[in-house]
């Protein structure tokens, strides 16, 4: 089954929570990942969290540990999201780190990767996963995400036939660099109206969502036609 991820980002206020909450047709696939004050509201599902520290406790005022997350059962966490990239300037040096730490708490990270638009989207991905994945130990933990930042948020998206080529570009770069396999998620403007045409890439394994994942009605849609 292909593993749907929301992405709230910062959005959404208490009473939201609680609508979303009574509304959602949850599934097993399904991991829900709140702004991490709301991660309590969400303990009965599958939970991520948008962007973990790598140290483990300390002075690190506004930040969340790996181990705070296992110690509340969070399963998965997003890493370099480019939001966290772009408008935090997170390093892939920090990335790196990131990665390490929620293995080593047993938290799946799903690390994302994509190009500026009009960049070299090989070049780019190569140069991404190089750097973040560098001296790893369990890459087959991490899941990836595929977001070309042209398409996150702009109704912007490739097409199938590109996804698929990205996917595969992907996975046959770990598999020949690092010797294992990996998932491989696609993200940037899945909504309910593309959702049927993106289930039609072959070699997908999930969906990362951000706006359409904060509206409840639409991300049951898609939950209900995603196999
Ligand atoms: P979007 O965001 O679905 O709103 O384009 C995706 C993401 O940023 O993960």
């Amino acid at each position: 089954m292909k593993l749907i991820v929301g992405n709230m980002k910062m959005n959404m206020s208490l009473s939201d929570i609680k609508y979303y909450i009574e509304n959602l047709n949850y599934k097993d696939n399904v991991v829900i990942c709140p702004t991490s004050i709301y991660i309590p509201y969400f303990m009965k599902y599958n939970v991520g969290i948008q962007n973990m520290f790598y140290e483990d406790h300390g002075a690190y005022t506004g930040e969340v540990s790996p181990s705070q997350c296992s110690s509340l059962n969070v399963k998965y966490a997003i890493i370099g999201h480019s939001e966290r990239r772009n408008i935090f300037n997170e390093s892939d040096e920090t990335i790196n780190k990131k990665l390490a730490s929620s293995i080593k708490n047993s938290i799946t990270p799903i690390l994302c990767v994509g190009e500026h638009d009009g960049e070299d989207r090989t070049m780019i991905l190569s140069n991404e996963l190089d750097k973040d994945l560098s001296g790893l130990e369990n890459i087959d933990k991490i899941i990836i995400a595929y977001e070309p930042i042209w398409a996150i948020g702009t109704g912007k998206i490739p097409t199938n036939e590109e996804i698929f080529n990205t996917i595969k570009f992907i996975k046959d770069y770990i598999l020949n660099k690092y010797k294992v396999n990996v998932k491989v998620l696609y993200g940037g403007s899945v909504n309910e109206k593309n959702i049927d045409t993106l289930n039609q890439i072959s070699n997908l394994d999930g969906f990362l969502i951000g706006g359409a994942s904060t509206k409840v009605n639409e991300f049951n849609k898609i939950i209900e036609v995603t196999e």
